[in-house]
């Protein structure tokens, strides 16, 4: 069976879409699950956009082994050399260019003519190739393209050394028939074809991402594009998860195998929600809470008599733990190292003994720990421990007064340096007035909200409550997360995680 090429984009095309950015302690963690899930290419950014996109791309092209680590580029000189100077040190370093080729793009984008795109697709190819052997060349907007110019476009490509020929369907546009039909074409007409993989890059404005990518691996693609979660522009790109357990699923239809440990799927959709600040809608294909729940009774009842009767795909299979022992105040630190290890987490020492004392600090709270509260514990842990640095602000405790006759008042007690700070605010209830006395104590530069989201880990009224709060300053986001069984407590937590980043990047500016 011929092998297919996963390429992650998750750090890159996921993590440009609103709402998604993440820090580089977060990329490096994203970074360490797709190594873990053997991805085969890690797109880790655009290396010229931010001096803190080429830090995170040279961070993760050191960090890496087992993967190839890829930076994007557009069709120009100094884009390509900032790419090669991000991912050089890379086990396996790829250059990403890119340039348009639609009319639309051409013309009012790039304002540039039919023949300069494809003598600059050429000349920058070369460029590129000076550094490097391994170079991706994708024609943006690939799907709403003369055919015939792309046959142009992606000739001149990959006789100036592209190895890779991605066609990306930018705005989610085409179809399954026309994807599969467009890289037939594509690989029929173009001399030397075989020289180079062809690759799909779907978008999902119209739904049809996944579809779109296996009709283009039909058509003679060998490599695919995708997000975990489909995260991406607009609607998202390819989900990873979705392309691979097609494949696996049903390989009478795509008799393609791909490296990847897809036990490793759901450990890396639970991170990157987490980093996000967002939860799987519950009927999310492959990842979402409901994806092996059965309601109808018909349902149940065939399952229980055998479960193939309404589930194709086993939890086995993405790492979902199916393990029924209850962890309680009696599990013992070996028992849940035991089960952290199966959920996929490898932690350090240090790490396993935090998340043991926040576990038995929930055993006295809630009766049955589950697999899912102790994987949130875990992902609090590993992705949003605070830097030194930005620790500034710890909760000693806190008092609210609230109810439905009266304006809600919140006391809190903070420490910092050894130091007491109380101080009391009224709000428009008991979060709002938490907030508000914690400004009044820590005086944050001038932010907006731009997420407050809270969802419970699991079910029961005793649930963890998650609480994602981002908060925009500047330009920048400053994330904070929080985790207990209180809601009010969980979102100071998260609240005082970002103030204090906040605070620390203020005190940076000013010195
Ligand atoms: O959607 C797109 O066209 C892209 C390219 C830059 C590959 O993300
Ligand atoms: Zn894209």
């Amino acid at each position: 069976m011929d092998q297919i090429v996963i390429f992650d984009t998750t750090l890159r095309d996921g993590e440009q879409s609103p709402g998604c950015s993440m820090n580089l302690k977060e990329k490096i963690e994203v970074a360490r699950c797709l190594e873990k899930m053997r991805v085969d290419v890690i797109e880790a950014g655009f290396a010229i956009s931010s001096p803190g996109d080429f830090e995170s791309v040279k961070t993760i092209a050191g960090a890496v082994k087992d993967c190839c680590v890829a930076s994007l580029a557009r069709a120009s000189v100094l884009d390509i050399d900032t790419a090669w100077d991000a991912v050089k040190e890379a086990a396996e370093p790829r250059i990403h260019l890119f340039i348009a080729t639609s009319p639309l793009h051409m013309e009012y984008k790039l304002k540039m003519t039919p023949d300069e795109v494809l003598e600059a697709a050429a000349t920058m190819t070369a460029h590129a190739k000076k550094y490097c052997s391994n170079i991706e060349f994708s024609a943006e907007d690939a799907t709403r393209s003369d055919w015939d110019f792309l046959v142009k476009v992606v000739d001149a490509a990959i006789r100036a050394g592209a190895t890779t020929v991605n066609i990306p369907d930018t705005v989610g546009y085409t179809t399954p028939e026309e994807m599969r039909d467009l890289i037939a074409y594509l690989r029929e007409r173009v001399p030397d074809s075989d020289k180079a993989i062809f690759s799909v890059h779907c978008h999902n404005d119209l739904g049809l991402a996944t579809a779109n990518s296996l009709a283009g691996v039909v058509g003679g693609a060998r490599q695919i594009e995708c997000t975990v979660n489909g995260l991406g522009e607009r609607a998202g790109n390819t989900a990873l998860e979705e392309v691979v357990m097609a494949m696996r699923t049903r390989p009478q239809i795509y008799p393609y195998t791909t490296r990847l440990d897809t036990t490793q799927i759901s450990r890396a959709s639970r991170t990157v929600y987490n980093i996000i600040g967002q939860s799987a809608p519950l009927n999310k294909p492959i990842v979402g809470r409901n994806a092996f729940a059965h309601e109808a009774g018909i349902h149940q009842h065939g399952v229980l008599a055998d479960k193939r009767t309404y589930e194709i795909l086993t939890p086995e299979s993405l790492g979902i733990s199916v393990d029924n022992i209850v962890l309680g105040k009696h599990s013992g630190k070996h028992a849940v190292a035991d089960r952290l290890r199966k959920l996929g987490y490898t932690l350090t020492q240090e790490e396993l003994v935090a998340c043991f004392e926040e576990f038995k600090v929930l055993c006295d709270k809630k009766k049955n720990v589950t697999d899912a509260d102790l994987e949130a514990i875990a992902e609090h842990r590993t992705v949003t421990e605070e830097t030194a640095e930005a620790e500034g602000y710890r909760l000693d405790w806190f008092s609210v007064h609230t109810s439905n006759f009266t304006t809600a008042t919140c006391t809190v007690s903070l420490t910092k340096d050894g130091e007491k700070h109380e101080d009391v605010c009224l709000g428009d209830g008991p979060i709002d007035a938490a907030f508000n006395a914690i400004d009044k104590i820590v005086r944050p530069a001038e932010h907006t909200f731009d997420i407050y989201n809270i969802h419970s880990i699991s079910e029961g009224k005793d649930t963890l409550g998650d609480v994602t709060i981002k908060l925009m300053s500047g330009g920048r986001t400053y994330t904070g997360k929080g985790l207990s069984t209180d809601i009010i407590e969980a979102s100071i937590t998260a609240y005082l995680k970002a103030v204090n980043k906040l605070c620390a990047a203020t005190a940076k500016k000013e010195a």
